[in-house]
């Protein structure tokens, strides 16, 4: 399939869902969220992911002080919470339906920004710098390594140096990946994450659940 046939699929596919269950298929444990629970458990997410870890997040800066990058932000289940810790976030998705919902949920938080993008590169934030990036639940649906890898290049292209981007990949080998679906994402085993980093300009400092669902990776700018 055609690159850009692909990247309308996952906009087209991504809009269905939101339009369906938005918030189910952002996190599918459950299907009668409420508008409460749904934002707290992206507190939660923030709670285990980014407050355990601003050493490496924050490098010295305040958080107040720190401008977010956060890749495919459906519904803005994480981004709000985000924007209750960082001076200002940015956030982008391939669905114009997710980011209508995320713009809803952010009301009231004017340093949170959402962008509907093409589902592959930063463009629509021009040449902003970041201190920080983060990605949770997306790369997971992406079977196309070039759709994952131009992300990973356009971070680095709009990061700081020295600065990181975390994010979660597909750690379980025994899942085939959906090269023309939106659904089943690559795997990447820690060879491959290592790889890709380097062919990037970033150094894969740490990588947590290689062999896992959840294969969590800290790429520091070089
Ligand atoms: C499972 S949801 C997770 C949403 C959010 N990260 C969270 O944890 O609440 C996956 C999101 O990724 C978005 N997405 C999927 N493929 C994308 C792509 N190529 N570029 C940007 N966003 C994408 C979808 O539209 C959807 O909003």
């Amino acid at each position: 399939m055609a690159f850009d046939d692909l990247l309308d699929r996952m906009r087209v596919e991504w809009d269905a869902r939101a339009r369906e269950n938005g918030k189910y298929y952002i996190a599918n444990c459950r299907e009668d969220w409420t508008e409460e629970e749904f934002y707290s458990s992206g507190e939660q997410t923030v709670a285990q992911e980014i407050l355990t870890d601003m050493y490496n997040i924050c490098q010295g800066k305040a958080p107040e002080a720190m401008s977010v990058l956060e890749i495919g932000c459906g519904a803005g289940r994480v981004t709000r919470a985000l924007a209750g810790v960082f001076g200002e976030v940015h956030a982008v998705d391939v669905s114009g339906e997710m980011v209508a919902q995320a713009r809803k949920g952010l009301s009231g938080r004017p340093n949170a920004q959402v962008y509907r993008n093409n589902g592959a590169d930063l463009a629509v934030l021009g040449a902003r710098e970041f201190d920080f990036a983060f990605s949770t639940c997306v790369f997971h649906h992406i079977g196309s390594l070039e759709v994952i890898e131009t992300y990973v290049r356009e971070v680095h292209r709009l990061l700081r140096p020295g600065g990181l981007f975390k994010f979660e990949v597909q750690g379980f080998l025994g899942m085939t990946a959906d090269k023309e679906g939106t659904w089943y994402g690559l795997p990447f085993s820690d060879p491959d994450a290592v790889a890709m980093a380097e062919r990037c300009g970033f150094e894969a400092r740490y990588r947590v659940g290689a062999g896992e669902e959840r294969f969590w990776l800290w790429y520091f700018k070089k």
